[in-house]
C-alpha cells in the first residue's frame, strides 16, 4: 500500500476565526449559510493551489506582456448530497466556470453498507481536476464511496475538500484511497458514540438548510 498524502490544514487566521463562529450553536442559521460559503471560498483557494498554468500573452494599458492563466483542464465540483451543497457557491464564486456534479449516498443503518440513489455528472470528467465536497469527513464511508464513483468515471487525482476531519475518516480514506489529498479547516478529536464530530459543529445538512 502506498503511502497515504498527509491532509493540508488551513492555518490562517480568517479560517480560524470563521470556524470558531460556524462552530457556535449560537450562530443562525443564515449566518451559518454565509460563514459555510466564505470557509468554501478559501478551501478552494488551497484546493486549485497546484494548478498548471500556460502562458498568455496581453495587451495590458501601458505595454504588453507575458501572463498566465489556467491550463486547458478545467475543474469539476462534486457535491456530496446534501450538505456537499453548501459547499458549492463559495467554491464557485472562485471558480464561475467550474462544472458541478451530485452524488447522493445512503447508509443501511443495520449494514452500514453506503448504496447510491442519485449520481449526475459532467460528461467530460477525465479532462477536468474534480474537488469531491462535503463539510464533514466523519467515519470516511460516504467519501470513500463518493471517491469511488468519481475515479470510475475517469478523474485523475481528485481531491477531497471538507470543512472538519477526525482521525477515523483521515484513516479510512488513507486505506482506501491513499491518493486523494484532504484539504481541511480543521483535524478535530474524534467522533461520539452516534458518529458526530467533537466538537465538530452538529449536523451541518440541518445547520446549513434549518431543518431541524
Ligand atoms: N455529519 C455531520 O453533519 N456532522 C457530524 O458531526 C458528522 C457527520
Amino acid at each position: 500500500m502506498s503511502q497515504a498524502l498527509p491532509p493540508i490544514v488551513l492555518d490562517h487566521p480568517l479560517v480560524r476565526h470563521k470556524l470558531t463562529r460556524l462552530r457556535d450553536r449560537n450562530t443562525s442559521t443564515a449566518g451559518f449559510r454565509r460563514l459555510t460559503r466564505e470557509l468554501s471560498l478559501l478551501l478552494a483557494y488551497e484546493a486549485t493551489r497546484n494548478l498548471s498554468l500556460a502562458p498568455r500573452h496581453i495587451e495590458a494599458p501601458s505595454g504588453s506582456m507575458e501572463g498566465e492563466e489556467l491550463d486547458g483542464k478545467k475543474l469539476c465540483f462534486v457535491s456530496i448530497l446534501r450538505a456537499g451543497n453548501g459547499l458549492l457557491d463559495g467554491m464557485l464564486d472562485l471558480v464561475p466556470s467550474a462544472r458541478v456534479g451530485h452524488i447522493g449516498l445512503r447508509r443501511d443503518h443495520e449494514t452500514l453498507e453506503v448504496s447510491e440513489y442519485y449520481f449526475n455528472m459532467p460528461s467530460d470528467i477525465p479532462g477536468r481536476t474534480c474537488i469531491v465536497l462535503d463539510p464533514m469527513l466523519a467515519t470516511g464511508h460516504s467519501a470513500a464511496a463518493a471517491l469511488t464513483r468519481v475515479k470510475a468515471a475517469g478523474a485523475t487525482n481528485p481531491i477531497f475538500a471538507c470543512l472538519l476531519a477526525v482521525p477515523e475518516g483521515i484513516a479510512h480514506m488513507a486505506e482506501l484511497h491513499p491518493d486523494v489529498q484532504i484539504v481541511t479547516c480543521s483535524i478535530d478529536s474524534h467522533l461520539d458514540e452516534h458518529g458526530y464530530i467533537v466538537p465538530g459543529l452538529g449536523d451541518a445538512g440541518d445547520r446549513l438548510f434549518g431543518t431541524r
